[in-house]
């Protein structure tokens, strides 16, 4: 499951993205670093309003950025050129494919419409749906004709995906694609996205609020936290050995046991306050069992720490709260 070259497919450089309001103004995103590799499952995981689909938006090239840059190998999204390309290279698929899907066309419409967006050769076009809809699990000749009300919650996601796929890209971003599946044809669709990431070496990027999903499925996970990644490396350290309070907290919390987790909920008190009103120092400081003296005052960086390619943002583990210190 790693990454076959060490060059990035898309990379997001000090992004930061906000929204002004009345009165206020929303930082959804604050200075976002992030690599996404060819062929990788990267997972981004946080409670609801976090950021997670901000980010991904910001990818796709659908927001643009307050500040900081989004990188489709090495070049601009913000360029014409690069945006047109990023929209044939890298597909999004969403929490409930049936919003996404337009319900007066039919499965053949639908996942025809990005090869007729981007005027692909029409000759194309019948071989690229029904090897599309073959690697969802779809027999083209049972539901080439229906519409999307015609299908089960599972058979919409699938179709979701065959769009998402004709074009063949490099990447895709799911956000939080199985959340609002029953539980049985979740892990269907859990293994027809793992099976494509094997067969065409598709990069993946795995939104979820599940951390038992990310750990399962995902080489690398950035968490997030009002906006900030505060914590990333392989899933299996992050998992299972935290080095950010608000992960462990996470872990701790998570309603499946995940390594050592199951179902507490002391370690994460409160809710997650509001992106116009972010605390000052550290976010997390205010619901964080391990604070201490700078936490309200010095906003951490992401440091090493932990296994190697893991770094969290916590002044426990270093980063300005020395300085700070000894400033005085
Ligand atoms: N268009 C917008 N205008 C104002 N606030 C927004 C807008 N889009 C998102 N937000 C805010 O940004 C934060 C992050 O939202 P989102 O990216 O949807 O989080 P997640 O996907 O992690 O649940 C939330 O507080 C949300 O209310
Ligand atoms: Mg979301």
């Amino acid at each position: 499951m790693t990454a076959s070259t060490d060059t990035s497919l898309m990379e997001v450089q000090d992004l930061s993205i906000h929204y002004r309001q009345r009165r206020s103004t929303a930082r959804a995103l604050n200075g976002i670093d992030l690599e996404w590799k060819p062929g990788e499952v990267l997972g981004l995981v946080g409670e609801s309003g976090c950021g997670k689909s901000t980010l991904a938006r910001t990818m796709l090239g659908l927001e643009d950025p307050t500040t900081g840059k989004v990188l489709l190998e090495g070049n601009e999204v913000s360029d014409r050129s690069t945006r047109s390309a990023l929209r044939k290279r890298v597909q999004m698929i969403f929490q409930d494919p049936y919003q996404t899907l337009n319900p007066r066309q039919r499965v053949s419409e639908i996942v025809a419409e990005p090869l007729r967006v981007q005027k692909v050769d029409r000759k194309l076009h019948q071989e690229r749906i029904e090897r599309a809809l073959g690697e969802v699990g779809l027999d083209p000749e049972r539901f080439l004709s229906r519409y999307p009300h015609q299908l089960s919650g599972g058979q919409r996601q699938r179709v979701a995906i065959a769009a998402a796929l004709v074009l063949e890209p490099e990447g895709l971003i799911c956000d939080e694609p199985v959340s609002m599946l029953d539980a049985s044809v979740r892990s269907q669709i859990l293994t027809v996205l793992l099976n494509l990431q094997k067969s065409r070496g598709l990069a993946l990027i795995f939104i979820t609020h599940d951390l038992s999903l990310a750990w399962s499925l995902c080489d690398r996970i950035a968490v997030m936290y009002l906006g900030r990644i505060v914590e990333t490396g392989p899933a299996t350290s992050v998992i299972e050995k935290p080095k950010h309070p608000y992960t462990e907290a996470l872990v701790t919390a998570a309603p499946v046991p995940v390594a050592g987790g199951g179902g507490r909920r002391e370690l994460l008190k409160g809710e997650l306050p509001d992106p116009s009103n972010v605390p000052s120092g550290c976010p997390f400081h205010p619901r964080c069992p391990q604070r201490f003296g700078p936490c309200d005052r010095v906003l951490p960086e992401l440091v090493a720490a932990g296994d190697p390619g893991q770094s969290a943002a916590c002044l426990l583990h270093g980063g300005p709260a020395e300085e700070a210190q000894n400033a005085g």
